[in-house]
C-alpha cells in the first residue's frame, strides 16, 4: 500500500516566510510529509518539480463571478469558466462578491450566489458580501447572523448610486464590522465630484472612453480614503481599502499606517500595467481598459510598485470583472459610441494577475518570491479567515499548489486564457514564468497548459473571523 495519494519532488518550495528545497507528501488532499528525500515508491502518483519552483496555490480576493448587475449588462465569466480562468493562472482559490440589491435580502444575496456557483465552481471558493442597504433588519438581523455562518468579510461602496452608503451609514456598518468580527472592505471614490465632473463633461460634449479617467481623478479617491480612514479611527476597527490606484490615496494609506491604524490596502494589475493612455485608443477600444479606478499615470504605477516593495499594500488581486468588448450585454452595452457613463466599469485580469507580478515583480528583483507569496496568496488567505488552511504550504494546509516554471517565457494572448471575456487589456505583452502544473485539494487540475480537473469539484469555504479584522490591541483574544 502506498503511503501517499501524490508526491512533489525535487522542487523549490517558497511560502510567505521562506523559500526551500524538499519533497512533498499529500493524502486526502491535505499535505501531511514536508521532507529531504520521501523514499521511492511511497506514493501511487509523483511530479517531479526539478528546477520548477512549487507555490502555494494564489487566493484571489477579489474577482467578480456571474454578479447580477442590474442595468441590463452580464458577466461573461460563470463560476465555470471565471474558475478555470483563476486555475490555469495558477489560482486556487477565489472570493467573489454576493452583492445585496438595494431593498432587497442580503441573505437572499448570498442564497442566490450560492446556486450560480454550486456545480459549476472548479476551484475552492468564499464569498465577500456587498452591503448597498444596512437597514435595521441587515444591520440587526441578516449581517450578524451572515458572519457567524462563515461570511466574514463585506464590500462598501462610497460612489455608485445603486450601491452607495453614506457616512452615517459607513459608521454604522463599521460599528457592526468591530463589534463581530469581520473584516469591511471599501471602494473609496468621492460620489459626488464624480458625478459633478461627469455633468461638467458631459455638457462639454466629451464622452468617450478615456474622459473616464478624468471623470475620476486622484483626488476624488483620495478624498474618500482619508474619509474612510477617518470613519474607521472614530468607530476603531481595522479596514481594508481596495483597488488603490495611485500615490495619492497611498499616501493617505501610509499616514494612516504611520499613526498606527489598522488599515489594509489592496491593489491590483491594472494599477501597474496600464494607464488612462489605454483608455485613449482609437474609436471605442479604449472603453476595454474602463474600470474604477481608473488606471493613472507612469509615475503613479511607480508609486504603487513601491507600494508592494515597502508593505504598505498587503494584497494583490484581480478585481476580474468580465464584460465583453463586442456585445450589447457587455462594454457596447448601450452601443459602440456610449458615454463613458454607460459603459460597464471592470476589466478580465483572474488568469494573469500572478505571471503578471510574477515577471515584472519578482523577474525584475522589485520583490522577493516570499513577498510574491504573501501578496498573491498567504495575506489574503490571513485577512479573510482561510489561513492556514489556505495560502500556505505547511502540514495540515489543504494541497492547494502552483508549480511554476520560472524560466518559461509567454505571450500573452486572449486565445490562450481561458475566460469567456473577447480580449485581454495584456494582450502581447510577454511575461516570463508561468505556472504549469496546479493542484487543488491533491488534484492535479491544470497540466500542459489545459484544465485537467472535474466539473464542479470547487468547495464553498466558511471564513473564520479574520485576525487582522479585530481592534488595535485585541489580537488575542
Ligand atoms: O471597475 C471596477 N473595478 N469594477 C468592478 C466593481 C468594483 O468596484 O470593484
Ligand atoms: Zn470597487
Ligand atoms: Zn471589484
Amino acid at each position: 500500500m502506498s503511503d501517499f495519494d501524490l508526491v512533489i519532488r525535487n522542487g523549490k518550495v517558497a511560502t510567505a516566510a521562506d523559500v526551500f528545497s524538499c519533497d512533498l507528501g499529500i493524502v486526502d488532499g491535505r499535505i501531511v510529509a514536508m521532507a529531504e528525500g520521501i523514499a521511492l515508491g511511497a506514493s501511487r502518483h509523483e511530479i517531479d518539480a526539478a528546477g520548477k519552483l512549487v507555490l502555494p496555490g494564489g487566493v484571489d480576493a477579489h474577482c467578480h463571478f456571474d454578479q447580477p448587475t442590474g442595468d441590463g449588462s452580464q458577466m461573461a465569466d460563470d463560476f465555470r469558466s471565471g474558475t478555470v480562468s483563476a486555475a490555469c493562472g495558477g489560482t486556487t482559490t477565489v472570493i467573489p462578491f454576493a452583492c445585496q440589491v438595494k431593498g432587497a435580502s442580503l441573505r437572499a444575496a448570498v442564497e442566490d450566489y450560492h446556486r450560480r456557483a454550486e456545480g459549476k465552481a472548479v476551484i475552492d471558493y468564499a464569498f465577500h458580501l456587498i452591503v448597498s442597504d444596512p437597514s435595521d433588519q441587515v444591520l440587526g438581523q441578516e449581517l450578524p447572523a451572515l458572519i457567524r455562518d462563515g461570511y466574514t468579510s463585506f464590500k462598501i461602496y462610497m460612489t455608485y448610486d445603486d450601491l452607495k452608503l453614506d457616512d452615517r451609514q459607513i459608521l454604522d456598518v463599521l460599528a457592526l464590522a468591530r463589534r463581530d468580527g469581520a473584516m469591511a472592505m471599501i471602494h473609496a471614490e468621492n460620489s459626488d465630484c464624480i458625478a459633478w465632473l461627469t455633468e461638467k463633461l458631459e455638457l462639454a460634449g466629451q464622452t468617450a472612453p478615456h474622459f473616464h479617467a478624468l471623470s475620476r481623478p486622484q483626488i476624488a479617491e483620495r478624498e474618500a480614503t482619508h474619509r474612510v480612514i477617518s470613519l474607521a479611527e472614530l468607530v476603531d476597527v481595522p479596514i481594508l481599502i481596495v483597488h488603490v490606484s495611485g500615490r495619492e490615496a497611498i499616501e493617505q494609506i501610509r499616514w494612516a499606517q504611520g499613526r498606527g491604524l489598522r488599515v489594509y490596502a489592496e491593489t491590483c494589475p491594472q494599477y501597474l500595467f496600464l494607464t488612462a493612455e489605454d483608455l485613449h485608443l482609437d474609436g471605442f477600444e479604449g472603453a476595454k481598459c474602463i474600470c474604477s479606478p481608473p488606471p493613472r499615470d507612469a509615475a503613479n504605477q511607480e508609486a504603487v510598485w513601491d507600494g508592494l516593495e515597502n508593505g504598505v499594500f498587503q494584497v494583490f488581486s484581480s478585481d476580474h470583472a468580465p464584460f465583453r468588448f463586442k456585445d450589447p450585454k457587455g462594454k457596447m452595452l448601450r452601443g459602440a459610441e456610449a458615454p463613458f457613463r454607460h459603459v460597464p466599469n471592470g476589466i478580465p485580469g483572474v488568469e494573469t494577475r500572478l505571471a503578471l507580478l510574477f515577471s515584472e515583480g519578482v523577474g525584475k528583483g522589485r520583490i522577493t518570491l516570499t513577498r510574491f507569496v504573501e501578496l498573491t496568496s498567504a495575506n489574503p488567505a490571513r485577512i479573510y479567515g482561510l489561513y492556514p488552511r489556505k495560502g500556505t504550504i505547511a502540514i495540515g494546509a489543504d494541497a492547494d499548489l502552483a508549480i511554476w516554471d520560472p524560466e518559461r517565457e509567454v505571450t500573452i494572448t486572449n486565445g490562450m486564457l481561458h475566460h469567456n471575456v473577447d480580449y485581454t487589456p495584456y494582450e502581447g505583452r510577454k511575461v516570463k514564468g508561468w505556472p504549469e502544473t496546479v493542484i487543488s485539494r491533491g488534484e492535479i487540475i491544470v497540466e500542459g497548459g489545459g484544465f485537467a480537473g472535474g466539473a464542479g469539484r470547487g468547495r464553498f469555504l466558511k471564513c473564520d473571523s479574520p485576525v487582522p479584522a479585530r481592534p488595535k490591541g485585541r489580537s488575542e483574544e
